[in-house]
């Protein structure tokens, strides 16, 4: 019969996680299905969790609205996800349902894939820009390799103090406002854009201005619609070497793939593949 995968969320029928893990079905050579299944406000999460894992899958996806709520439902959960609050994929295994979230790792993967000599100096200096779900994952993935210096912009300062506070790790982390940041671009190695400012409809948006880019830099957005927001662009312009966030959706589907069957598959030309589709070709 195959492997049965499934996604959950609302609403979702847009996503392109189908098509991904479809790909690494048959990349792998392994049957199986990816289905979505949507769960809307009004019915009952509940529900739908007790059918879903009557249906014997061995494992789904979870995006939003439903990555802290899927938690109670859940036998054991990683250390990321724990630490996180939120799950974003489910594996059953030895008749556990067990919680993981594969967001951090899944963007470490795409940055090493693109940048491996970034790994080389752990005390290249990073700049995480924005302080939500996105933000606090990444932040925890770059303190588990053991980056040592990373500092964090938000409109809100306080939202990224939580950050800190929750990674509980001994790195001296500062916190700035994003008129600071956009003042300081140039001392940074790595700049990771994390809040939704850019993404479409508001395309012509950028969180800070690229003006005092460095050469040198590598400047990542997370947004992929569109697959070459303005901050990058703008960077680009500039000098700055880039990172699109498509990317990180394989690398992140990649590791949840990996949890379910054991199979690591390569990307390879599915970035090509998927920038296509996000650019309607
Ligand atoms: P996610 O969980 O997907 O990362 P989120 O929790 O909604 O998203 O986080 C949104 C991030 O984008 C936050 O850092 C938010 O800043 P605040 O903490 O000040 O709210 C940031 N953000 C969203 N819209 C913004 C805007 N127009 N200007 C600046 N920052 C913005």
């Amino acid at each position: 019969m195959g492997y049965r995968f499934k996604l959950i969320g609302y609403p979702i029928t847009h996503s392109l996680s189908p098509w991904i893990h479809e790909q690494f079905l048959e990349r792998s050579n392994l049957q199986g299905t990816y289905k979505i299944h949507e769960i809307k406000p009004e019915d009952s999460f509940e529900e739908n969790i007790k059918r879903l894992k009557n249906e014997q899958i061995d494992g789904f996806n979870v995006t939003v609205p439903y990555k802290q709520a899927i938690i109670p439902f859940l036998d054991i959960l990683d250390d990321t996800a724990r630490k996180m609050g939120a799950v974003n994929t489910v594996a059953y295994k030895n008749g556990k349902w067990i919680g993981y979230n594969t967001d951090g790792v899944g963007y470490v993967r795409s940055l090493e894939s693109k940048y491996p000599n970034l790994f080389n100096d752990k005390e290249n200096r990073v700049l995480v820009i924005g302080a939500g779900g996105a933000a606090r994952a990444i932040y925890y993935a770059l303190d588990r390799y053991e980056f040592s210096n990373i500092d964090i912009a938000n409109r809100t300062k306080a939202s990224a103090e939580g950050i800190i506070e929750s990674a509980n790790s001994p790195r001296r982390t500062k916190i700035l406002s994003l008129e600071e940041a956009e003042k300081n671009v140039a001392s940074y190695e790595l700049i990771i854009q994390t809040t939704s400012v850019g993404m479409k409809p508001n395309q012509e948006h950028a969180i800070i201005s690229s003006n005092d880019m460095n050469l040198n830099t590598i400047v990542s957005d997370i947004v992929y619609q569109p697959v070459l927001t303005k901050f990058l662009r703008d960077s680009a312009k500039k000098g700055a070497m880039i990172h699109q966030g498509h990317t990180m959706l394989l690398y992140q589907g990649q590791y949840a793939f990996e949890i379910w069957t054991n199979k690591k598959i390569n990307i390879g030309d599915m970035d090509t593949k998927l920038k296509d589709i996000l650019e309607g070709r």
